[in-house]
């Protein structure tokens, strides 16, 4: 889809950061971005992750132009930002932390008008097919402000392709959107990903990164602290939780410390996790410690919490 647009550069990188610094006011107390370097490949699904205030949308909003850094080297696909403004910017598409949309225009009015302000000739206008890439075709013709916030959000990525750039960029793509919905913006990002486009994405949601990413950088106070491929960054840890919800609240101290043979328990009201590592625990020991208990389980499920883990370390040492 892409590709027909966008020559791939000779290095393969969409994206190439050399020494990046923003000192936001020449404050030397608003140091936002510390000589960062990081390169994304094309192709990847990047994230980006980082605390509050860590530096992601500051890095975001110097690629897509609309903060100017103070120092350093930014490329974007191939294009030095310096010397090719206007192109570089072409090159990506954003998808902002807000939910900026424009509530008197239909979705097919709103793609139309982007596909003309971004000068696409009229018989390359995407919108149709974008429409139905997010599953929007049938809200087509509605006021955008009659659309439910996931549809929002679907919309807001549509418009950023109708330029079909070769990168996008998605801060904070699904920020307070149920579970069932973010599974589905899940679905179209690896689709868009499967059409050749990069994909750039800041999350809070380890979970999230964990599922889509193939790289992962982690930004804390304006440095990365790992950049790294997901597979590497998730072999330093293989941590898993176990979620107990008891049919009431009552457990008494002898099961407690029973539970505390699997690993770490933290025990709120009636619902109760258990921290382990399975490499040293097996899940058969795990159902036989549990089995020991006078515990009244209405559910249980586990999960894997290796990025999360090493985020918090990461986080916590640096
Ligand atoms: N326009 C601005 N003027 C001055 N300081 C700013 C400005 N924008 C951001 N900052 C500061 O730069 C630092 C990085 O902010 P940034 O918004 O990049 O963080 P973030 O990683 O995106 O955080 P979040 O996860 O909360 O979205 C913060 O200390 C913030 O206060
Ligand atoms: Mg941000």
């Amino acid at each position: 889809m892409t590709e027909k647009y966008w020559e791939v550069p000779d290095n393969q990188l969409a994206l190439q950061i050399e020494k990046l610094s923003k000192i936001y006011n020449n404050k030397v107390n608003n140091i936002a971005l510390d000589d960062i370097s990081l390169n994304v490949s094309v192709g990847s699904i990047f994230g980006l992750l980082g605390p509050n205030g860590a530096g992601k949308s500051t890095l975001i909003n110097i690629i897509s132009g609309a903060v100017i850094k103070t120092s350093g080297k930014v490329f974007i696909w191939g294009l030095d930002i310096d010397k090719y403004r206007k192109q570089s910017k072409l090159a990506v598409g954003v998808v902002p932390q807000e939910l900026n949309i424009d509530a008197f225009f239909t979705p097919k009015e709103t793609l139309n008008l982007h596909s003309g302000m971004f000068n696409v000739p009229k018989n390359n206008w995407r919108t149709d097919e974008l429409l139905k890439l997010m599953d929007l075709t049938d809200k087509a013709e509605i006021y955008s402000r009659k659309l439910s916030g996931g549809m929002r959000r679907r919309l807001l990525v549509a418009k950023a392709m109708v330029h079909s750039p070769p990168i996008i960029i998605l801060d904070e793509p699904t920020a307070g959107v149920d579970v069932e919905l973010r599974q589905k913006l899940w679905t179209y990002f690896k689709k868009l990903n499967e059409l050749g486009v990069t994909i750039i994405l800041t999350t809070h949601y380890l979970e999230e990164a964990e599922f889509l990413c193939d790289h992962i950088a982690i930004i804390n106070k304006g440095k990365i602290i790992a950049n790294e491929t997901k597979k590497s960054l998730l072999s330093k840890s293989s941590q898993k939780v176990i979620f107990i919800t008891l049919t009431n609240d009552k457990i008494t101290e002898k099961d407690k410390n029973c539970l505390k043979n699997i690993g770490n328990v933290k025990i709120l009201k009636n619902k109760v996790e258990i921290y382990f590592d399975p490499r040293h625990t097996s899940m058969n020991k795990v159902i036989e410690t549990i089995y020991k208990t006078d515990l009244k389980i209405l559910d249980l499920s586990t999960k894997n919490v290796r990025l999360e883990e090493v985020f918090v370390n990461l986080i916590k040492n640096n």
